[in-house]
């Protein structure tokens, strides 16, 4: 079994990411981590929970963050400040 971890897992392209992976591999364990710096992101978090995905509440410059989901096979990064303004 394989275990996922996507950061910025709430954001339009972890959720959607995320979502895609868990209906493609049904077996696999899926981590959606996030923030929730992005107003919204949050919306997607019972879109998440209802495709069986764990949501985590954590920022990816927080080391103990990341070490609190454990070991993971796999880590897909997709969390932005994607707004060229805000940035
Ligand atoms: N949306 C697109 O069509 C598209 C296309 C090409 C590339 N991208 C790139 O993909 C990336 C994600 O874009 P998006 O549209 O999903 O943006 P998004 O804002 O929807 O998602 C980013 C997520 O990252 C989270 N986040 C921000 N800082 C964080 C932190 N320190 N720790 C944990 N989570 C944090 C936010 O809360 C948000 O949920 C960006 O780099 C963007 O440039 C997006």
């Amino acid at each position: 079994m394989k275990k996922v971890l996507i950061t910025g897992g709430a954001g339009f392209v972890g959720a959607s990411l995320a979502i895609s992976l868990k209906q493609d591999h049904p077996s696999w364990t899926i981590i959606s981590l996030d923030n929730l710096h992005r107003r919204g992101s949050e919306l997607n978090i019972p879109r998440l929970r209802e495709n069986g995905i764990q949501f985590v509440h954590g920022d990816v410059r927080i080391r103990e963050d990341i070490e609190g989901v454990g070991a993971f096979d796999l880590l897909i990064e997709c969390s932005a400040e994607p707004s060229v303004l805000a940035g």
